[in-house]
């Protein structure tokens, strides 16, 4: 199985990139195979709320008008059997990178034919808080609030706070691996 892992930090070495891999790694062991995705090291502009009322081509055509990176990415998306969404907790939510993402993600998915290859595909969402270590569980209901609209299947939300790194990092290993194993329709289970 072929997973694409999103991340929503600058730093390839970071929290949110350790918490990731360790996921990622049980997920490569269990005999799957996955492409990591940094937001932050692509061209991808938040939603321009393009008509008066607040629409765009997004509701009429399921795609975006803005040329960037946004639709490279989503056809990566369409394409995996698993997603993996992970972002740093700033304020107790998503990064800015992961919100402008999943925010067109969310428009494109409500337009004919945008949630093609997103329908129930397995997604998984990892929330690090890296300094007091609160906002963890409310970054994990923005979340998952954002991607269940897409129609993605959220299978499981892992808050993870820096006190808490190598605890997490287990259960995100066996996360990884429970991943690999999952049909690519949920429904099943
Ligand atoms: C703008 C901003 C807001 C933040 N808000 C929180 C927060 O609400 N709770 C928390 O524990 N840490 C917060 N942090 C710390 C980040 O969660 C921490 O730096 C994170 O682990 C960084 O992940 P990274 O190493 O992948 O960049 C915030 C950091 C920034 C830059």
């Amino acid at each position: 199985m072929q997973a694409v892992a999103i991340l929503g930090s600058r730093d390839t070495e970071g929290r949110t990139a350790t918490a990731t891999e360790a996921l990622l790694e049980g997920l490569r062991q269990a005999g799957g195979e996955v492409s990591t995705v940094y937001l932050t090291h692509l061209d991808i502009e938040r939603c321009r709320q393009c008509d008066n009322n607040g629409w765009g081509l997004c509701r009429r055509e399921g795609r975006c008008v803005i040329e960037d990176d946004f639709a490279k990415t989503v056809a990566q998306l369409r394409t995996a059997d698993a997603i993996v969404f992970a972002t740093p907790v700033y304020y107790g939510d998503l990064s800015e990178s992961m919100r402008a993402f999943t925010d067109r993600l969310r428009r494109i998915s409500t337009g004919p034919g945008g949630k093609e290859g997103l329908s129930d595909k397995p997604t998984v969402g990892v929330c690090v808080a890296g300094g007091g270590g609160g906002g963890a569980p409310s970054c994990c209901v923005s979340l998952e609030k954002v991607l269940r609209t897409v129609g993605l299947d959220v299978v499981d939300l892992v808050p993870v706070r820096r006190q808490n790194m190598l605890l997490k990092g287990d259960v995100l290993h066996r996360t990884g691996a429970w991943l690999a194993a999952m049909p690519s329709s949920s429904g099943e289970f």
